[in-house]
């Protein structure tokens, strides 16, 4: 089906189902340990052994050698594969550094070899006696001092509109400031972990990953195998942010495992080597210069982002969020990209908006001062309805004025005082506020519906739920649709023998998703009332019946009936802007005497189209303020710039929020119907939540303390 803007009203829109609080149908499962993690199917591929990485001890360099006899001869050993004998091996686009090295290496814990043994321990152990001969190369760790070789990126040319150095030259208040946020790590719960089982030629993968369809290319491009012999089945996944969107080497060196040993093998990255073996968030070194005049209208916006990766790698596309935030005549968006041989970089949490908006909002925030404005009127007055670049291009929904106020509102902004001159005891408080945007992609997307004899709903995609709730929205758009409870539908997920949707990332997923199942049960309901002779215009499904013209029948009447269609987004879509905005209010306080920072209150208010499910969309949103709130306080990885690794490299040495860290926080969505959209009406909304969170943090923090950071993470010793 493609999808047609005017189509005006469909059954989605009857709001029984879909639009409500609704538990998440995996909640019990997931709660009570019973949802299998790919690492615990036990219950899959008979005969399973252990798989262990062996990653490089240099970040740059070459293998002279590698002696396996130790490791060979260790107990319960029966296969090990490095690059010299795991035959050729393809690189995805999709991947910037090989998954298995050798000789070459373009980074620390690159993996080199797998070691595949009867037990875990065995495994490792034979693991520790694999002896590498390295051969250690010059290579590039250090972001800042890479700046004079950084180069414009090829896909992302400099934009420029109007004359920004003119204008700004001119303008009669202005800022120039710089903002660094740190490299950081996804930290998911659930590390990458792989079952590979091969029958003949043909390979499964039980695994952890966002995107099913980029995996099944992905493995079968990276092994040099066909596509068809690929099967990747993803039910339950405990966390991508990102860091899941690609295959990474727990896949690959599994499946060569298990070749090699012509066993199944099991094998997770342990939590030390993630860290460094797969992607990360790039560190980004930002300029932000913003002219207005003294009414407090923008007349110049310029921002520039420069980050690192590996040779053939992307830019941290920080400056995205700043070409369609805030009105302005005279505009300049531009990134630099440096090669580094640290690990490699790529979406996390966010990608882009994320890192952004830490500097953009503190910048507004900057700004607003130097106006002698409130923070919240400065954005309202720069508020634009229309692409800044593109007048003729209007947003299909966009509420930020609305979100802002609401939030002050509700927060009490009115009561914020100077910088630091509230105190509660011996904390200085202070409020912050920023402004929240991210881009609304739509992806086409597939699904198949059945209607089985006895009335169940079977919904069949290779959507993933990645704890977002695609589940229970996948569900609620299906029972919405034929007209049955929610408890008379069966999800299946995350398998490529099912239909290919659009997959998890980049706050596409859950709109998409269901826009395809929407699809598919259109289809579903056309069977199904010409098998029982009413016309498919005017049925109305409700109640586990189908009625037109004053006959109502049960569904189950119509037999067994199995309908499957693709929701593709057409061009009229494309007219307009599609985005996402909102509103984070944060107060902090800091202790007066030692600098540490409490979160104290976090209110988000968003506008994000329809919001198909109130409770998981909640969920998605406080979730990740919480991400907001450890970018803004505690995340960062330590770059080792001799040897060039990620030194703390566990959840021990890389701190995010704990519940402690967190106080109540409040999420209000704004009722907003988007029918540019998709079917469903509905945006993304789970990337929303992190975006502005920082700045919300830094903000507050310059509020309590009159100190202004603009080194992320905010630490206490920063502010001593
Ligand atoms: Mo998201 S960082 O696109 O999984």
């Amino acid at each position: 089906m493609k999808f047609d803007t005017r189509a005006g009203t469909n059954p989605i829109d009857q709001l029984k189902v879909i639009g409500r609080a609704t538990d998440r149908i995996d909640g019990p499962l997931k709660t009570s340990g019973t949802a299998p993690y790919a690492y615990e199917r036990s219950d899959v591929a008979p005969g399973q052994v252990y798989g262990y990485v062996v990653g490089s001890a240099i970040a740059k360099g070459r293998i002279r050698s590698i002696d396996l006899t130790e490791a060979k001869a260790a107990p319960g050993v029966l296969a090990i594969v490095t690059a010299a004998d795991a035959g050729p091996l393809g690189k995805s686009k999709r991947n910037t550094a090989k998954l298995l090295a050798g000789p070459d290496i373009e980074h620390y814990h690159q993996a080199l070899a797998v070691v595949v043994a009867e037990t875990f321990e065995q495994a490792r152990a034979a693991a520790n006696l694999v002896r590498v001969d390295y051969a250690r190369g010059k290579g590039r760790f250090d972001l800042d001092a890479s700046k004079p070789a950084a180069k414009m990126p090829e896909d992302e040319p400099d934009k420029r509109f109007g004359d920004f150095e003119g204008a700004f030259a001119a303008a009669v208040v202005k800022l120039d400031a710089r903002y660094t946020t740190p490299d950081q790590a996804h930290a998911m719960m659930e590390p990458h972990a792989t079952i590979a089982a091969w029958e003949g030629d043909r390979l499964t993968l039980w695994t952890s990953n966002q995107m099913i369809d980029w995996a099944v290319g992905d493995t079968a491009t990276t092994l040099g195998i066909p596509k068809e012999n690929v099967h990747i089945i993803s039910p339950y996944i405990g966390g991508g942010f990102g860091g899941k969107l690609f295959t990474r080497a727990d896949a690959v060196l599994a499946a060569l495992g298990a070749r090699a040993a012509g066993r199944p093998v099991k094998l997770t990255l342990t939590r030390p080597m993630i860290f460094n073996n797969t992607t990360h968030r790039p560190a980004t070194r930002q300029r932000i210069r913003i002219g207005c005049g003294r009414d407090g209208k923008i007349t110049a916006i310029g921002h520039e982002s420069w980050s690192g990766d590996l040779p053939g790698g992307q830019p941290e596309t920080a400056v995205k969020q700043t070409e369609l935030l805030y009105a302005g005549a005279n505009r300049l968006t531009a990134m630099r990209l440096s090669v580094l041989d640290l690990p490699e970089g790529n979406a996390m949490r966010a990608p882009g908006e994320a890192s952004g908006l830490m500097a953009l909002e503190f910048a507004m925030d900057e700004m607003a001062e130097k106006l002698g404005m409130d923070p919240v009127e400065f954005r309202v007055v720069n508020d634009t309805q229309v692409d800044p670049m593109d007048p003729k291009r209007p947003f299909s929904q966009r509420q930020l004025v609305k979100c802002l106020r609401d939030g002050a509102a509700h927060f009490g902004w009115a009561r914020r005082g100077l910088p630091g001159r509230v105190r509660d005891g011996r904390w200085l408080v202070g409020m912050g506020v920023a402004a929240a945007f991210r881009n609304n992609m739509v992806q086409t997307s597939a699904a198949r519906v059945r209607l089985e004899q006895d009335g169940t709903i079977v919904v069949e995609t290779d959507m993933t739920d990645i704890g977002t709730g695609s589940y229970t929205i996948i569900g609620q758009t299906a029972a919405e649709m034929m007209g049955v409870p929610l408890d008379r539908v069966v999800v299946r997920l995350g398998d490529s023998r099912f239909p290919v949707s659009a997959g998890s990332g980049g706050q596409w997923g859950g709109n998409s998703s269901t826009a395809g199942v929407y699809a598919a049960c259109v289809k579903l309901r056309e069977a199904i009332a010409r098998q029982l002779g009413l016309d498919p215009a005017t049925a109305v499904f409700a109640g586990g019946k189908v009625q037109d013209g004053g006959r109502s029948m049960p569904l189950t009447r119509a037999g067994a009936l199995v309908a499957e269609d693709t929701i593709e987004f057409d061009k009229l879509s494309k007219e307009y802007q599609q985005s996402t905005f909102g509103g984070h209010f944060v107060e902090v306080g800091v202790h007066a005497m030692t600098g540490e920072i409490r979160v104290r209150r976090m209110l988000a208010v968003c506008a994000a189209g329809r919001i198909l499910n109130p409770k998981s969309a909640r969920s998605q949103v406080i979730g990740a303020m919480t991400m907001g709130a450890g970018a803004a306080l505690m995340e960062e990885l330590a770059v080792d710039k001799r040897f060039g690794f990620f030194v703390n490299h566990d959840l021990a040495g890389y701190e995010v929020p704990v519940h402690a860290d967190i106080p109540h926080q409040e999420v209000i969505f704004l009722d907003e119907v988007d029918p540019i959209s998709s079917p469903m009406k509905a945006k993304g909304v789970g990337e929303l939540g992190i975006c502005g969170v920082g700045a919300a943090v830094a903000n507050a923090i310059y509020n309590a303390t009159g100190i202004r950071v603009r080194d992320y993470p905010i630490t206490l010793d920063k502010l001593l």
